[in-house]
C-alpha cells in the first residue's frame, strides 16, 4: 500500500500545480480563441480542484496523510509551473496537452500499482481519470486539427 500512497501523493501535488497552472492560462490566454479557451480552462481547473479533493480523501481513506501545503506540493510535483505572461491560444493547447498526457501516464502507472496491491478503490478512481484524460486529449487534438 505504501507505494500506492506515495504515488498518490505525487499525483496530488501535480493536481495542485495543475490547478494553479490552468488558472494562470485562463487569466493570461490571448488571441482569437480567447473566449472559448478562457471558458474551457475554467472547466479544466474546476475538474482539477475536484480531483485534488478526491485524491487527498482517497489517501486518508487508506489510512495515510495527504500532502496539504503548497510547499510540500512543490517539493513533490513533477509538473512545472509557468510565469505570469501572455500566452497565445495554440501554445495554451500544447501546454495543456503536455500536462494532461503526463497526468494520463501517471494515472495508468498508479492503476497498475493499485492492481498489484489489490486496492480496488484506487483502481476505480484512476480508471475514471484515465477515461476522462483520454477523451479530453482527443478533443484537444480535434481542436488543433
Ligand atoms: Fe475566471
Amino acid at each position: 500500500m505504501q507505494g500506492v500512497v506515495k504515488a498518490l501523493n505525487t499525483y496530488l501535488a501535480n493536481l495542485g500545480v495543475l490547478d494553479i497552472k490552468l488558472h494562470n492560462l485562463h487569466w493570461n490566454v490571448e488571441g482569437q480563441n480567447f473566449f472559448s479557451l478562457h471558458a474551457k480552462l475554467e472547466e479544466f481547473y474546476d475538474l482539477a480542484g475536484e480531483d485534488l479533493d478526491e485524491v487527498a480523501e482517497r489517501i486518508l481513506t487508506l489510512g495515510y496523510r495527504p500532502l496539504a501545503s503548497l510547499k510540500d506540493f512543490m517539493a513533490s510535483a513533477t509538473l512545472s509551473e509557468l510565469p505570469s505572461k501572455a500566452v497565445k491560444g495554440p501554445e495554451v493547447v500544447d501546454i495543456v496537452e503536455g500536462d494532461f498526457n503526463a497526468m494520463l501516464k501517471q494515472s495508468r502507472e498508479i492503476l497498475t500499482l493499485a492492481e498489484e496491491a489489490k486496492d480496488q478503490g484506487t483502481v476505480d478512481l484512476m480508471a475514471g481519470f484515465i477515461g476522462r484524460y483520454e477523451k479530453t486529449l482527443w478533443m484537444l487534438r480535434a481542436y488543433k486539427a
